[in-house]
């Protein structure tokens, strides 16, 4: 009988030069996946890739004067590099520059607009360019991206447009009626009411106005938009609409797609919107995680927090930062990295529990019997309950890692570990070790550790890929294998032999104040330019000098203060999103620059005319405010 298929997936990163340890979460997750499906004896594929076209990228490369190709050439090795580091195991890498992946979005592409799915027509909205999103009017958030809060640009371009929203009733039925497709079952909820349900529209599918992208085969001023190029690196990397598709037809469709929450909406609306409109099947599910956050916001490279995985890794080892990320957050839900935490977890969980209990079973074992031990000891009803747990673990750990609950499926591990650590101080092996008449007892104790040992190191592999066979080989383990982790008693004796220490301890307070002095030099700051102007695009702005005259909170709007304004030769409403920066009464009074010439909008039913400068970044804001007296009315240029 051929083997069960397996396909997993993790989403493509884009291109950068510091992948984050949030990114490393995702793709650990997926291998941790990947590992225990091949483990159980699954025939397993797993895919990670690049995502390497559009908007931003190009950019990035303009202003580091390089070529796209070369820019994404450089980063892509590193990248590489870090999942090795990381003990990826996946069986391909997908990068959309590759020729093959090109190949197969042209025919896609083709293929839609032949059947009607695609055709022409003219965009006019907004664009996100870090998140490479199209927004209408009415999703912006006070004029930002809903998604990060960026700044958009206007776009209006001869485009293609696919025919999202003529699968919005199917999509409706897939989500609705197929639970396990969408999970956790909150993002259901989410897909549902925040874009299913309240309408979609047709998706954008081409850019004319740069060229870093898979051209259009019959209308190459058109490149394919990108997320439309990224999704279908799913199949395009099995070979789907090439001359080899043998993995294609072996794999597809997947078992599982993962994907952060950010990006649930593309794969679990125009992903599988664009399968149906191939006539291919879709995938079984798409499961979205958590965001590892830091600070309390989420890690960005634009962001200046990012915590490095290479060094995190050359401090503490591969297996410590594995078994933090799957250990510390229940993977649908967001979690905070902070490094004390990470250092505790190795201290309590990897030195003590796990690597204590491996020494000092090992030490003994040589002690008290020159190394080796057999199951033909003396067993005793104090054994039981060790045994019981050690049998039923396993099972447990399947379900739970069947469900992606790596960190209750750990818990249960080190329960084990645990109960065996007692094991040890209920036997009393030392005391044991002094009667000539207990050498019997003695051994079935010995033997009942390095079994119960050799299942929790057999368990750990999928994460913890460089520990558990370092275990299995300091104790003697010839029974190895998921399988056999199953049975107690599986192998009958045990020649151990001394290692190194597998954790050492770390001192908490020397480790965290060498952190603090590593990271105290200033975090590199990421600064986003906008296109150069001229002059005359500037003098378009009419700026004055005006004062604040009255000042009150709007209920409905926690960040937004509604202002009276005094420009001299006429007093006017302005609405500003800095009310978390400023209490209305200290603003009373205060000279501000006015932009006078913006369109009059209204922001929470409130009209907004004009807006007041600030300097802002992340966390902090103030208002600018001319530096002397000037006159109410004078223009600011
Ligand atoms: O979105 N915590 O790429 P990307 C957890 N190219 N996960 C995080 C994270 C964090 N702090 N930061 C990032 C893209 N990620 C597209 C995907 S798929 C056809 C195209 C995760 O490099 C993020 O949620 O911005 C996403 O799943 C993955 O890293 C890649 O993000
Ligand atoms: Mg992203």
């Amino acid at each position: 009988m051929s083997k069960e298929k397996f396909y997993i997936t993790t989403p493509i990163y884009y291109p950068s030069d510091k992948l984050h340890i949030g990114h490393s979460y995702c793709t650990v997750a997926a291998d941790t996946i990947a590992r225990y499906k091949r483990a159980q004896g699954f025939d397993v594929m797993f895919l990670t890739g690049t995502d390497e076209h559009g908007q931003k990228i190009q950019r990035i490369a303009q202003e580091k004067g390089v070529t796209p190709q070369e820019y994404v050439d450089n980063i892509v090795a590193g990248i590489k590099d870090l999942w090795k580091m990381l003990d990826v195991s996946n069986d391909k890498f997908i990068r959309t520059t590759d020729e093959i992946h090109v190949k197969a979005v042209q025919k896609i592409f083709n293929i839609l607009y032949e059947k009607g799915d695609i055709y022409k027509s003219e965009y006019e909205g907004w664009y996100c360019t870090p998140c490479e999103s199209f927004w209408t009017e009415h999703q912006l958030v006070d004029g930002k991206c809903p998604d990060c809060g960026r700044s958009v640009e206007k776009t209006k371009e001869e485009s293609y447009f696919f025919k999202l929203s003529k699968y919005q009733d199917k999509l409706i039925e897939l989500i609705k009626n197929n639970p396990d497709f969408l999970q956790p079952s909150i993002r259901q909820n989410e897909m549902l009411n925040n874009f299913l349900i309240p309408g979609l529209e047709d998706l954008c599918v081409s850019r004319t106005s740069f060229d870093w992208g898979v051209p259009v085969e019959f209308d190459p001023k058109h490149v394919v938009y990108v997320w439309l190029d990224a999704l279908t690196n799913y199949i395009t990397a099995l070979g789907a609409f090439s001359d080899d598709d043998a993995d294609f037809k072996k794999f597809w469709p997947a078992n599982v797609h993962l994907v952060g929450k950010e990006i649930v909406r593309f794969h679990s609306i125009i992903w599988p919107a664009m399968l149906m409109a191939l006539d291919l099947p879709l995938p079984k599910q798409v499961y979205g995680h958590g965001w590892l956050l830091l600070d309390g916001g989420k890690m960005s490279k634009s962001k200046g927090n990012v915590v490095d995985p290479v060094v995190l890794i050359e401090k503490y080892g591969v297996d410590a930062i594995r078994y933090f990320l799957m250990r510390e957050m229940p993977f649908g839900a967001d979690g905070v990295f902070n490094n004390e935490a990470l250092i505790n977890r190795i201290n309590s969980d990897l030195a003590n529990d796990l690597g204590n209990l491996v020494s000092r079973t090992v030490s003994m074992v040589i002690k008290y019997f020159g190394g080796t031990v057999t199951n033909k000891g003396e067993k005793e009803a104090l054994d039981d309950e060790l045994i019981a747990l050690a049998q039923e673990t396993p099972k447990k750990v399947e379900e739970l890692m069947d469900a992606f609950q790596f960190s209750n499926a750990l818990a249960e591990i080190w329960k084990l570990i645990s109960r065996t650590n007692k094991y040890i101080d209920e036997t009393m092996p030392w005391a044991l070790s002094k009667d000539e008449n207990k050498k019997a007892r003695l051994e079935a104790v010995m033997y009942n550790l390095c079994e119960a040992i050799r299942i929790a190191a057999e368990l750990i592999a999928p994460v913890m890929t460089r520990t558990s066979p370092i275990i299995l080989s300091q104790i003697g383990a010839t029974e190895c294998g998921w399988s056999t982790s199953k049975v107690w008693g599986a192998q009958e004796s045990f020649t151990v032999t001394k290692g190194d220490i597998i954790f050492p301890r770390i001192d908490v307070e020397a480790e965290l104040k060498a952190i603090e002095e590593a990271t105290k030099k200033e975090p590199e700051v990421v600064i986003e330019h906008k296109e150069e102007i001229t002059i005359d695009d500037f003098m378009k702005t009419e700026l004055r000098v005006g004062k604040v005259i009255e000042c009150e909170k709007i209920k409905k709007a926690k960040k937004l203060l509604k202002l009276q304004v005094d420009l001299g030769y006429e007093k006017r409403q302005v609405v500003s999103g800095i009310a978390q920066f400023y209490e209305p009464e200290a603003l009373i009074g205060k000279k501000v620059v006015v932009v006078t010439n913006l369109k009059s909008v209204k922001l929470c039913g409130e009209e907004s005319h004009g807006m007041i400068l600030c300097a802002a970044n992340e966390n902090n804001l103030t208002i600018v405010t001319p530096d002397g007296d000037m006159e109410l009315g004078s223009e600011v240029r």
